[in-house]
């Protein structure tokens, strides 16, 4: 599948359950994305850290084209790094089909989200807690994905900042139903209508799928409860 194909696919299949794997038990990575894909799981959050942008190191290119080899879903790369600019070829040769930087990191990303797409995959922003809608804006039409985070960047198992439903709200219109409103952290069953009703269609979930011991049941949880908060909030 061709990595533009996989937005347009990803985007006909809406709500999306993103599994992050920054809680996985990484001494079974095979293992953990075996039981993640027969458990229903659309794509793959693979989020990278650098200890320099965000206070924590995670992984990078070599571990995410390991896994490619393993693995058709999509990869949605959620670059938590300093000069992402420095570093896209190898997330692109790593075989990554959505990359998201940070507007923090890059204040004026239109050069690097045209190289992105250019290189073959999708293109996404994503904005930290403090960080207001107005420094993305500009930016919008060049974007497939944005990525509003409801924690603060660096860690999984953090609690949701409901401050980050207003944003998705004023985004969801903006956004619109052909490309991604994803959400991540602080994700679960109680938080997710919450997020889902306010116009996010993709969710990053960590610690609500892998402190579980039944990933399928997880993702098909906070599935139904994605669904069912959109379709009351849309016939409100
Ligand atoms: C945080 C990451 C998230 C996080 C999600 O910096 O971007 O993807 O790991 O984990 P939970 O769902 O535990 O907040
Ligand atoms: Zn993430």
């Amino acid at each position: 599948m061709s990595r533009p194909a996989a937005l347009s696919r990803l985007v006909s299949a809406l709500p999306l359950i993103a599994p992050s794997m920054l809680k996985c038990d990484f001494a079974n990575l095979h293992r953990e994305v075996e039981l993640l894909e027969s458990s229903g799981a659309q794509l793959l959050h693979l989020d990278v850290m650098d200890g320099h942008f965000v206070p924590n190191l995670s992984y990078g290119p070599p571990v995410i084209k390991a896994l490619r080899a393993v693995t058709s879903l999509p990869f949605d790369a959620h670059l938590m790094i300093s000069d992402p600019a420095r570093y896209l070829d190898d997330y692109l040769d790593a075989g990554c089909n959505l990359i998201t930087v940070h507007i923090e990191a890059v204040p004026q990303p239109a050069r690097l989200l045209r190289q992105i797409r250019d290189g073959g995959a999708s293109p996404g922003l994503a904005l930290n807690p403090g960080t207001p809608v107005e420094s993305i804006l500009p930016f919008l039409d060049e974007c497939d994905l944005v990525l509003v985070m409801s924690v603060e960047p660096g860690f999984g198992g953090q609690k949701f900042m409901p401050a980050s439903l207003d944003k998705v709200r004023r985004l969801a219109p903006l956004v619109g139903k052909d490309r991604l409103l994803s959400i991540d952290g602080g994700v679960d069953l109680d938080t997710i209508s919450e997020a889902s009703a306010a116009g996010a269609s993709q969710f990053v979930v960590g610690s609500a799928i892998f402190d579980t011991s039944d990933y399928r049941q997880a993702i098909e949880n906070l599935h139904l409860a994605a669904v069912g908060a959109a379709v009351s909030a849309n016939s409100e």
